[in-house]
């Protein structure tokens, strides 16, 4: 399959892109310290809110989370190579109460009644790397 961004000015996600991180059971999330040690773990409650902006429910992060609050940027990879193999890179936005939190707590309770999220994380994505392997990988889909 190729998967490919929408022309435009600004970074969007594709539909196939969109597909690969609400389909994949997980994603991977990378994070980094301030004094730079780099962080990743594997997160199941993720799924993209629009065509800019993936939501990553904070139910146990712990290191991932006082990362993102020092150092609001984050990369998440997904992986399944037949799919669309992409690793996304932005901005992060916390919210711990509001319209984010509340629909992240039904959903995360939707999943698993006895979660209780602390928090609805928003990757606001500004660059889409392919990581298929072969002659793109790596490449920044512009
Ligand atoms: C399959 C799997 C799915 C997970 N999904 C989530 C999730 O959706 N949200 C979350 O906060 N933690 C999730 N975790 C836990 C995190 O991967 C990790 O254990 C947690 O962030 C603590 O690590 P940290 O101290 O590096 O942040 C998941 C773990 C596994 C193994």
């Amino acid at each position: 399959m190729v998967c490919r961004k929408v022309k435009g000015d600004r970074m969007v996600l594709t539909q196939e892109m969109m597909d690969a991180i609400e389909k994949n059971n997980i994603v991977w999330l990378a994070t980094a310290s301030t004094d730079d040690v780099p962080n990743v773990v594997p997160i199941g409650l993720a799924r993209p809110l629009d065509s800019g902006t993936v939501l990553l429910v904070a139910n146990f992060m712990n290191k991932t989370f006082k990362n993102l609050k020092d150092n609001p940027k984050a990369s998440i990879a997904v992986g399944n190579v037949s799919e669309c193999p992409y690793q996304f890179k932005g901005d992060v936005e916390i919210y711990e109460s509001g319209k984010y939190f509340e629909d992240a707590v039904q959903w995360a309770k939707s999943v698993m009644a006895q979660l209780n999220p602390k928090a609805a994380v928003l990757l606001k994505v500004n660059e889409i790397y392919s990581v298929q392997p072969g002659p793109d990988a790596g490449k920044k889909i512009e």
